[in-house]
């Protein structure tokens, strides 16, 4: 598709190599179990009030024993085919976005692959925190854009529950399990799809946010969990700062680029880690909440699964229709930070 002005807006949209992006479908999936604020009184030393001010998390969801993320992405994955309607044996591409896979290896990929059955496929999965999802995505737009691939499948999602020390009131508040996928395809003709977007990372900022652990730095050991070397640690003033800075800088940065505004976004669709960064941005992007997706207090932070449950909640309230401009922005651990701007054509 050639470079071309897009009649009510100045947004120009840039050539690709091969044919644009689309997504085509969206599928999500939160476990059942609830986890709310009242059953975290009995666990820590904190309230319904100061959780629901500080971050705006009112429950969220958990993993039941005996299940993986694998699990949560092959329900979602399954949703997200039915609703295309067609069989996992068309998939060739499967990208998993989450730091908290089943194990250390095989990748989730794989085991979704085996899953729901999409012989033929191949895949990997991309560790990016919170901005997991979105740098999933641009790995699979790219495959799209490259002319190689016809249908590619990405998902984001995370058990943080797993991974938290529920006796550590400050992180044990905020994380929650859930995710979902979508499938990228060729855009068709007259359609935009995939724009554009802005991604980096901030390294020094991974003494902040990390999980020691269980890697090669730090193998499991007796002395590594007396340590608690396998539950998140978060320096959540730290995180918090770089986060609101961030979101705003490099999503005004990429609207600025695209020859738009915020006024000119359908929604605003941001990673959900707590209320106050998401109403910081939209605020310095000018953007009235109400095109802004807020689901936080249902799901809490599910990192790599918050922007696809949000896409869900976004559709769900009428809020992202055929031919929106949509904003993605997320910030995670690493640092790491990703931003994308589409046209939703579903
Ligand atoms: C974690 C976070 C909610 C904490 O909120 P905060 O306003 O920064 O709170 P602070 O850590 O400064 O603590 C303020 C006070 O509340 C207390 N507090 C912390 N957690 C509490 C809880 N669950 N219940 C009640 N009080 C709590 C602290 O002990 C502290 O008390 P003090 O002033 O007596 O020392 C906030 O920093 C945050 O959201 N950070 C970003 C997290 C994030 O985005 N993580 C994922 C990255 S993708």
């Amino acid at each position: 598709m050639d470079c071309r002005k897009e009649n009510a807006l100045s947004l120009t949209v840039r050539p690709v190599v091969g044919s644009r992006a689309k997504i085509t479908a969206l599928g999500t999936y939160v476990p059942p179990q609830i986890l709310t604020n009242q059953d975290l009184e009995k666990l820590v030393d904190t309230n319904d009030q100061w959780i629901m001010e500080r971050t705006g998390i009112k429950e969220r969801h958990v993993l039941a024993k005996g299940l993986g993320v694998s699990d949560i992405c092959t329900e979602a994955a399954k949703k997200c085919l039915a609703t295309r309607g067609i069989p996992a044996t068309d998939i060739e591409v499967i990208i998993v976005g989450t730091v908290t896979p089943d194990m250390m290896f095989p990748s989730t990929a794989c085991l979704v692959q085996d899953k729901i059955g999409a012989k033929g496929a191949w895949g990997f999965d991309v560790s990016g925190g919170c901005s997991g999802f979105v740098y999933a995505l641009l790995a699979g737009v790219k495959m799209v854009e490259s002319g190689s691939y016809k249908k590619v499948l990405v998902c984001g999602a995370d058990a943080n529950t797993r991974m938290t020390d529920y006796t550590d009131r400050t992180t044990c508040v905020i994380f929650g399990d859930g995710g979902g996928a979508v499938l990228l395809e060729p855009a068709e003709e007259g359609e935009i799809g995939f724009i554009d977007s802005l991604s980096e990372v901030d390294g020094s900022g991974g003494v902040s946010l990390n999980l020691k652990g269980g890697g090669s730095l730090n193998p499991t050991s007796h002395e590594t969990v007396d340590k608690k070397m396998h539950y998140i640690f978060q320096d959540g003033p730290a995180v918090y700062k770089f986060a609101v800075r961030k979101m705003s800088e490099t999503t005004a940065k990429l609207l600025e680029r695209n020859g738009v505004t915020g006024a000119d976004l359908g929604c605003f669709i941001p990673h959900q880690a707590n209320k106050r960064i998401i109403t910081a941005t939209a605020e310095r992007l000018g953007m009235d909440l109400d095109h802004v997706i807020i689901n936080i207090e249902k799901y809490g932070n599910t990192s790599a699964g918050t922007i696809p449950l949000a896409m869900e909640t976004a559709v769900e309230e009428g809020k992202l229709k055929k031919g929106d401009l949509v904003l993605l922005a997320a910030v995670g651990a690493g640092f790491t930070v990703g931003t994308v701007l589409l046209r939703w054509e579903i």
